[in-house]
């Protein structure tokens, strides 16, 4: 991990070359001389490969890393529900408690999972397998009820659909 994310000394010298270049990709996405326009993905790979959350020292080696000050990657990060400024279980359940969801049973959902895992939201099982967060609309009304675990939508839960997915989970 220490040599995945290298986080002091010279640009070359921050994170290592793969990652770097993981960013050097989303960076090039942009017209030149705008890189605060890549924080969103860049964080986004660094999320990805330090244990799904961000700490402070990895959003100030980004901001080194883009040229930028460092407030305008805080700024991001704690704007958006999908960054995590703290360590999260290994694997993250972002419930949909939205209108749409709501009205299609969202609550049941919830009160399904947090029996079934014996935690509330913001919080982590105690093996460190889950976390569970409530979230705001994240566009697949159509799907409703609907969460988000990992990286991947489940739709039209029920929760019998619960109990297969969070026992299916490795
Ligand atoms: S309200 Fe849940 S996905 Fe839109």
């Amino acid at each position: 991990m220490t040599e995945m994310l290298q986080l002091t000394g010279h640009k070359d010298q921050l994170f290592n070359e793969t990652v770097r270049q993981q960013l050097d990709n989303w960076i090039s996405k942009y017209p030149p001389g705008q890189p605060q326009s890549a924080v969103i993905p860049c964080l986004h790979i660094l999320q990805n490969v330090h244990e799904g959350w961000l700490s402070e020292g990895l959003m100030r080696a980004l901001a080194d890393y883009l040229g930028i000050p460092a407030i305008s990657v805080f700024e991001v990060a704690t704007f958006y529900t999908m960054f995590e400024l703290k360590p999260v279980g290994q694997h993250k359940i972002s419930l949909c408690t939205n209108i749409s969801c709501q009205l299609c049973g969202s609550q049941d959902i919830a009160r399904r999972i947090q029996k079934k895992l014996g935690i509330g939201f913001g919080q982590t099982t105690a093996d460190g397998k889950f976390t569970l967060k409530e979230v705001e609309c994240l566009g697949a009304c159509v799907g409703a009820p609907m969460l988000l675990l990992d990286h991947d939508y489940h739709e039209h839960l029920t929760e019998e659909k619960i109990d297969a997915l969070l026992d299916g989970v490795k």
